[in-house]
C-alpha cells in the first residue's frame, strides 16, 4: 500500500452507479471505502466495506473513521447514495418523505460534515455529490420529492464550494438524466429513453465517468455537471 494512494468515500456503492463508481476509481487505484445497507466486504484490501444506513449520523461516523483508521485519509467523498419515491405529490404519505430526506438529504449532511473536517485538517480535497437533473419538470412524471431534494443538492453544492474553496477543497455535483440502474424496472427502459434529446437513458458508467473527471480537474468548483442527454438544454 503506498501512502501517495487517494481514498475515496463512495456511499450508495453495493449496486448501480455507486458499483461503477467503485470500478471506476479502483482503476485509477484509489483506495475505497464503500458503504451502503447491504454492502458486502471485498476481497480485495483496496476496498473497505462499511454497512449502514446512510441517514443515521452513526454510519457517518464509523464509515469517515474507519477511513482514517485504515487507511489514513480522505481526498474525495462521493455522495452517491439516493432514493427515488415516484408518486404523485398528494399521495406521497409521511413515511415516504420521511425515507427520502432520510437518505437524499441527511445522507448527503452527516457524512459531508465529518469529510470536509477531515480534509481541512490537509487542506484539499473533493466533494462530489450525485444529485438529478431536477432543472425542469417532465410532464407525466411524479419528480417533486426527487427536484425538493436534488434541487437542494445543487444549490448546497454551490454554497459549500464557496465556503470551502480558500480551504483548498472543491465541491461538485453530477447530475444524471435517467440512468439504466436496478431502480427502474428494464421494461420502461424505451420509454424512459425517449426523455432525453439525445434519444436513450444514460448508463451508469457514463456518470462514474464524470465524476472521475471532476475529480481530477483541479480547476473545478461549484459545478453540476449535467449527464442527462441533454434534458436541462431543453425538449
Ligand atoms: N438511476 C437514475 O435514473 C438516476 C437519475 C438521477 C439521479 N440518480 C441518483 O443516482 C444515485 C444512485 O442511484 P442508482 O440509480 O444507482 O440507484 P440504485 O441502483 O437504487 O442504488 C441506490 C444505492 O443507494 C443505497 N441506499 C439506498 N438507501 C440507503 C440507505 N438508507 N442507506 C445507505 N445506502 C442506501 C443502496 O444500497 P443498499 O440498498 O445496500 O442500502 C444502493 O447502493 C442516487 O442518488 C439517485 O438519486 C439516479
Amino acid at each position: 500500500m503506498s501512502a501517495s494512494q487517494k481514498v475515496v468515500i463512495v456511499t450508495g456503492a453495493s449496486q448501480g452507479i455507486g458499483a461503477e463508481v467503485v470500478k471506476a476509481f479502483r482503476k485509477l487505484d484509489y483506495r475505497i471505502v464503500a458503504t451502503s445497507r447491504t454492502i458486502k466486504p471485498s476481497d480485495d484490501p483496496n476496498i473497505l466495506a462499511v454497512a449502514g444506513d446512510i441517514g443515521d449520523p452513526a454510519t457517518a461516523q464509523r464509515v469517515v473513521g474507519e477511513a482514517v483508521e485504515r487507511f489514513g485519509r480522505v481526498d474525495t467523498l462521493v455522495n452517491n447514495a439516493g432514493i427515488y419515491i415516484g408518486k404523485p405529490f398528494t399521495e406521497n404519505t409521511l413515511g415516504d418523505f420521511n425515507a427520502v430526506m432520510n437518505v437524499n438529504m441527511a445522507g448527503f449532511y452527516h457524512i459531508t460534515q465529518l469529510a470536509i473536517a477531515e480534509m481541512e485538517k490537509h487542506g484539499s480535497g473533493h466533494v462530489a455529490t450525485v444529485t438529478g437533473s431536477v432543472d425542469n419538470g417532465i410532464s407525466g412524471a411524479h419528480t417533486a420529492l426527487a427536484a425538493l431534494t436534488k434541487g437542494g443538492l445543487n444549490a448546497v453544492t454551490r454554497a459549500l464550494a464557496i465556503e470551502y474553496a480558500k480551504q483548498g477543497i472543491r465541491i461538485n455535483a453530477v447530475a444524471p438524466g435517467i440512468t439504466k440502474t436496478p431502480m427502474h424496472n428494464k421494461e420502461y427502459y424505451e420509454m424512459l429513453g425517449t426523455l432525453h434529446p439525445l434519444g436513450r437513458m444514460g448508463e451508469a458508467s457514463e456518470v462514474a465517468s464524470a465524476i472521475v473527471f471532476l475529480d481530477s480537474a483541479e480547476f473545478i468548483t461549484g459545478e453540476i455537471l449535467h449527464v442527462d442527454g441533454g434534458q436541462s438544454a431543453g425538449r
